[in-house]
């Protein structure tokens, strides 16, 4: 794995860092992604399983699944790659996760500012009358719950396919991505918009691009550093070599 002193070098003066993430954060923590090899959506269907429509016309499967997605995330850990986005924070005045992940494995690593535009798993509202219940609430329940306000069918806080984003969070991802002096593009194919828009708006605001993924990926020829391999090993190799510098400094400040 080749890190490029000229990218230490940038990180050394940068105050401003934004991580776009996407399922490969989390294929460490046995997570599977949705593309690429093993990927969810090479053996299961997107349109039965994460649409409006699919689950209108089979909601109990779809929370069926839902429930046993949520269980296999109960069951794992932050692994290094999110842990380590978390201990940014100890060096850069502005650290943002803008994430593609509904698993919350950022916010249980400790990162503070984390920007969901696809939702997040542990949470369900009520498709009538939107009164939000924590996941803890139906632990057990695996047919698809009904709102006890107004009866109302409940589903998961996460946005399907062809719906909208949250627009308030996107929109300030997007700012957050313009403001950005380094925007890493963690474990994600880049394929599925609006959300794919975050890097490039980092790019076109004069963000220095750097993807951390397995293998090339649809964004690859636009970044300025490509490092191949795991983030969870990569990530923190970058910050060990970070904190090397900021530790010479410390010295170098106590004399
Ligand atoms: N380290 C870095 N990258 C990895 C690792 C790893 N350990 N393991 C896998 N990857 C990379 C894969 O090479 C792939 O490019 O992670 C990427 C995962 O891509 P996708 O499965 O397409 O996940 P993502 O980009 O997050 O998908 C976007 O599509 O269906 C959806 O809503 C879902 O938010 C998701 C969206």
């Amino acid at each position: 794995m080749e890190i490029s002193s000229d990218l230490i070098e940038k990180l050394k003066s940068a105050n401003s860092i934004l991580f776009f993430t996407g399922a490969g954060i989390s294929a460490e923590s046995g997570i599977d992604t949705f593309r690429g090899k093993g990927g969810l959506w090479n053996k299961m269907s997107a349109q039965e399983l994460a649409s409006f429509d699919g689950f209108m016309k089979n909601p109990n499967l779809v929370w069926e699944w839902y429930q046993y997605r949520r269980k296999i995330v109960r069951e794992t850990e932050p692994n290094a790659g999110h842990k380590i986005i978390a201990a940014f924070e100890k060096h850069f005045d502005e650290v943002t996760v803008v994430t593609q992940n509904v698993d919350n494995l950022h916010k249980r690593a400790g990162s503070s500012n984390i920007l969901e535009l696809h939702g997040n798993i542990e949470r369900n509202f009520c498709m009538n009358c939107k009164t939000f219940y924590g996941v803890e609430k139906f632990i057990e329940t695996e047919e698809v719950p009904k709102c006890e306000k107004c009866d109302g069918l409940i589903r998961p806080d996460v946005v399907w396919f062809g719906e909208m984003l949250p627009q308030e969070i996107f929109a300030k991802a997007e700012r957050k991505a313009a403001d950005s002096d380094i925007c890493f593009i963690v474990g994600t194919s880049a394929v599925v918009y609006p959300a794919a828009y975050i890097p490039i708006s980092a790019k076109e605001a004069g963000a220095t691009l750097v993807e951390i993924n397995i293998e090339s990926t649809e964004i690859t020829n636009q970044v300025d550093y490509s490092i191949i391999g795991k983030a969870g090993e990569i990530l923190p190799r970058i910050f060990e070599l970070l904190s090397t510098y900021v530790l010479v400094l410390h010295t170098l400040s106590l004399f």
